[in-house]
């Protein structure tokens, strides 16, 4: 059989051929092994996954889709695109699914031309509550095209006030409200919210970027069961894909949104990453993913309790899906950005995050975020969440201490060297480490 994926022999070509990309490959590897890995919307993808993203699918184009492509020689793209739509589906319950976009940011655009008018009103979370960047954060060329009204959760509960909401929705009309977040610890009330877009006519769209693995391995609510009108996930965060983006929406949207991502918004789509997708969504609708789905959550809520036992302020208090939010001025004395410093230099990976109404700068915020996808991808559970717990706060006590942080750093190694990234091999080396 030929074997033409990232295999012990292209990785020797790497090695000969450009040793400095190939070193910094190796020193990767060695840094996810050896850290904890806390960035809510970062994972370890399917080992299944890097064999699809190295493969002769990065090769092909296929501009349009399967049936109707620009190109020849579409029959074993048309296979996995076809795959990936029809596990998209049934995996989110929707009529409808596209599994080209590019990225996330390129999702979400896809859904905003492919379904309102520039100008058009959307309503949205706001960037400093939890909010995505995507949802009209004043930097993001979206604000620019649409006109973007922002509701806020409750400080200090975190709790949405859908009176607030509502109000909001009859003083502006929007055309879409968007339920999603990329930095909000808690449910969302998707009935709720779907009411209040019925009144005023308003389309719904939930981006579960998120929390997407979360919903598919039936962990928490999915939008669409409450009728939502589109939904988009990212592939690569708490699903354990390839990087991607994903849109799941009612039959009546799909062919406005089939021509917003192609050729509205991009050319040619990534197949390697298409074939990732498909295989992602297999391994992802089987039980042990549902199983992960659930000890993401276990573990978020242990890793916060471990927390809040030791003082920390969490923004609403706790979590109720894989992240949380640490005030670390009011529990730490220091911003965000010194303590994703500090924790570095602990092993602990995790970033710098704007609180509720933050009065600090984007880049020296009144927080931090975290989260449990990566974590429990490598096996950790509840022990390990308590242990990792305690390490993070010492580390953010003894801030000004390096010999104390060099310490907590070989206590997190210690932890990291039981739980081998999956596809990565123990000793910090790698699938590739035949060629290292
Ligand atoms: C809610 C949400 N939407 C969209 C995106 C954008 O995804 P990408 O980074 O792939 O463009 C993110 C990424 O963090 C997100 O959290």
């Amino acid at each position: 059989m030929t074997n033409f994926t990232y295999s012990a022999a292209a990785l020797d070509r790497l090695k000969a051929n450009d040793s400095d990309v190939f070193k910094a490959l190796m020193q990767e590897e060695v840094r996810q092994s050896e850290g904890i890995e806390l960035i809510p919307s970062e994972n370890y993808c399917f080992p299944e996954v890097y064999a699809l993203l190295g493969s002769v699918f990065n090769n092909k184009y296929s501009e349009g889709y399967p049936g109707r492509r620009y190109y020849g020689g579409q029959e074993n793209t048309d296979i996995i695109e076809n795959l990936a739509r029809d596990r998209a589906k049934s995996l989110f319950r929707a009529e409808y699914a596209n599994v080209q976009p590019l990225g996330g940011s390129a999702m979400n655009q896809a859904i905003y031309f492919g379904l309102l008018q520039p100008g058009d009103t959307i309503l949205a979370m706001d960037l400093s509550h939890g909010g995505h960047l995507t949802h009209g954060a004043p930097v993001s060329h979206m604000s620019k095209v649409f006109n973007f009204v922002r509701y806020k959760s409750e400080v200090p509960t975190g709790n949405i006030d859908l009176a607030k909401v509502r109000a909001l929705a009859l003083e502006h009309k929007p055309k879409m409200i968007i339920c999603g977040f990329s930095s909000y610890p808690r449910e969302l009330d998707y009935a709720g919210f779907k009411k209040i877009a019925d009144e005023v006519g308003a389309l719904t769209f939930a981006d579960v970027s998120h929390i997407g693995g979360l919903i598919a391995g039936g962990a928490l609510a999915n939008p669409m069961d409450f009728g939502f009108d589109v939904m988009s996930t990212t592939t690569h965060k708490s699903l354990r894909g390839p990087r991607g983006g994903m849109i799941l929406a009612k039959k009546q949207y799909g062919q406005a949104l089939d021509k917003s991502v192609f050729p509205g918004l991009q050319g040619g789509p990534h197949m390697h990453q298409v074939a990732a997708v498909a295989t992602t969504l297999k391994l992802a609708a089987e039980e042990p993913f549902k199983k992960y789905a659930r000890d993401v959550i276990a573990n978020a809520k242990t890793l916060a309790q471990t927390l809040l036992q030791q003082g920390a302020e969490l923004v609403t208090g706790g979590t109720d899906n894989h992240m949380m939010v640490v005030n670390t001025i009011n529990s730490f004395n220091i911003n965000g950005t010194v303590a994703e410093h500090v924790l570095d230099a602990a092993g602990i990976t995790l970033n710098k995050q704007m609180v509720p109404d933050d009065p600090n700068p984007p880049l020296k915020p009144s927080g931090i975020r975290l989260g449990t996808p990566a974590a429990t991808a490598r096996g950790m559970g509840e022990n390990e969440m308590k242990l990792l717990g305690n390490i993070m706060v010492r580390a953010l006590r003894s801030h000004e201490d390096t010999v104390a942080l060099e310490k907590l750093r070989d206590e997190t190694r210690a932890i990291c060297s039981r739980f081998p990234v999956p596809g990565v091999s123990n000793d910090g080396k790698s699938h590739s480490s035949a060629a290292a």
